[in-house]
């Protein structure tokens, strides 16, 4: 039997249904914050994502040379390649461009719960703008559809990077060697990170400073410990949440990001039910159209991991139930199929949600195949009461029947 590649799911219709039902509410809220949906291609150029992802993604990049002998990625996220078509063609348009996509993405990890080599983002950028109303806009979004879909036990972190950046340029990093060590720190990999600062010449209490820093975590008191102007910008960004209604989030200049295009503010979501993968959402502002050749803009987005956060809806016992369908149309014997088959496509024409039976079933397998489809309603078509012009219908909640006109059953439904 062949088996689907390691790290990869199938999704069932009940799975599938569910998946649906909170990717439109996610669809909902971005457009609430006024963004507009965008896709771009699966894959891309490998270079795309070589540039500036850093060293985390490029180690799980899914490429491959085609057989045109260009070398191409599977896209391991959505930022780059979206920019790249804001600089493909849209960057004429007027600023800011508030965008959010939903999709698939690849990345070759060692699959675990919550970890899959493809895995689903739901994501949002805003191009052309850099500023505390722009991180707010994309922290708030972010907020608000971790709230409508119901999840409770959620922190959101939010930090700088510049700050870090800075520090670690101060201590002598190289500017090469800068995304190495912010590497390490991402993973608090604290013992890995001092010998290769040692190496590369940094003095011990500046290392120390440097942990201290990615320790700072709190609320907006900390920031008192921020060196330069990173802690005013962060003061006022907290203070636009506060009267945008954000005031669940936390100050962590630990925040650094396996990504390495980010510039300024950085923030994560964690679902601390999850364990080892509890991030549920990354994001920060960052600038990479110069890269892709184009004028340089500021940038701000963020990504779901629609995989994660449903993993951790499911924790909290947020369900969503089986769909079902409005109509099962059961024709009683064979030779009534055709007038079956009538009223089947009148109701699915009507937007009546229908299904028919097509294995020629006897009336009670029909029925408990009816219940386990999900079925409200049964159309049950009998020779007996078709020459009085009338169908029953049967409701599969109470079992209860009654006779109506043919002509009358698609308004019983609407
Ligand atoms: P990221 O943090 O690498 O950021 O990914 C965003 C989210 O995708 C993570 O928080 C996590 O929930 C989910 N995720 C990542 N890898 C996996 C995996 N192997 N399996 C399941 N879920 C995963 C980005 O990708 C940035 N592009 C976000 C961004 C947008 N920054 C600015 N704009």
């Amino acid at each position: 039997m062949i088996q689907r590649p390691r790290g990869t799911r199938d999704f069932l219709p009940d799975e599938m249904e569910r998946r649906r039902h909170f990717e439109g509410i996610l669809r909902s809220t971005a457009r609430t914050f006024g963004f507009r949906e965008v896709a771009t291609p699966m894959f891309e150029e490998s270079e795309l994502f070589v540039l500036r992802s850093g060293p985390n993604v490029l180690k799980e990049l899914y490429n491959f040379r085609d057989k045109g002998d260009r070398e191409i990625a599977l896209r391991p996220e959505m930022t780059a390649p979206v920019v790249r078509m804001f600089v493909n063609g849209m960057s004429n348009d007027p600023k800011p461009i508030k965008v959010f996509y939903f999709g698939q993405c690849f990345r070759y990890e060692r699959p675990q719960s919550g970890r899959y080599r493809e895995f689903f983002q739901f994501g949002a950028e805003i191009i052309g703008n850099a500023g505390a109303a722009t991180d707010a806009e994309a922290i708030a979004l972010a907020a608000s559809m971790i709230k409508a879909l119901g999840l409770k036990d959620y922190r959101i972190r939010i930090g700088h990077i510049g700050v870090l950046r800075q520090r670690l340029a101060d201590a002598g990093v190289p500017a090469d060697r800068t995304a190495e060590v912010l590497q390490k720190l991402d993973k608090k990999l604290y013992d890995e990170a001092r010998p290769l600062m040692e190496g590369m010449g940094v003095a011990q209490v500046d290392i120390d400073d440097v942990f201290a820093l990615t320790e700072t975590v709190g609320d907006v008191s900390v920031l008192e410990r921020v060196p330069g102007s990173a802690g005013d910008y962060l003061r006022e960004l907290i203070s636009l949440l506060d009267v945008m209604g954000v005031r669940d989030v936390e100050v962590d200049l630990g925040v650094v990001r396996g990504l390495d295009y980010y510039t300024g503010m950085v923030f994560e979501a964690e679902a601390p039910a999850l364990g080892a993968e509890k991030q549920i959402c990354g994001g920060g502002s960052y600038t990479l159209s110069e890269l892709f050749g184009g004028e340089k803009v500021f940038s701000t987005g963020f990504a779901i991991g629609f995989d994660r956060i449903l993993l951790a809806m499911e924790k909290e016992g947020i369900g969503y139930g089986n769909e079902g369908i409005d109509a099962y149309v059961i024709p009683v014997t064979d030779d009534v199929r055709p007038q079956a088959s009538g009223i089947a496509a009148s109701l699915r024409a009507a937007g009546v949600s229908t299904d028919m039976d097509i294995m020629g079933r006897k009336m009670q397998k029909a029925l408990k195949y009816a219940s386990g489809a999900g079925a409200r309603t049964a159309v049950i078509v009998g020779a007996k009461e078709l020459e009085k012009g009338c169908v029953v219908l049967r409701d599969m909640s109470t079992g209860e029947q009654r006779e109506v006109p043919v002509s009358d059953v698609v308004s019983a439904f609407i």
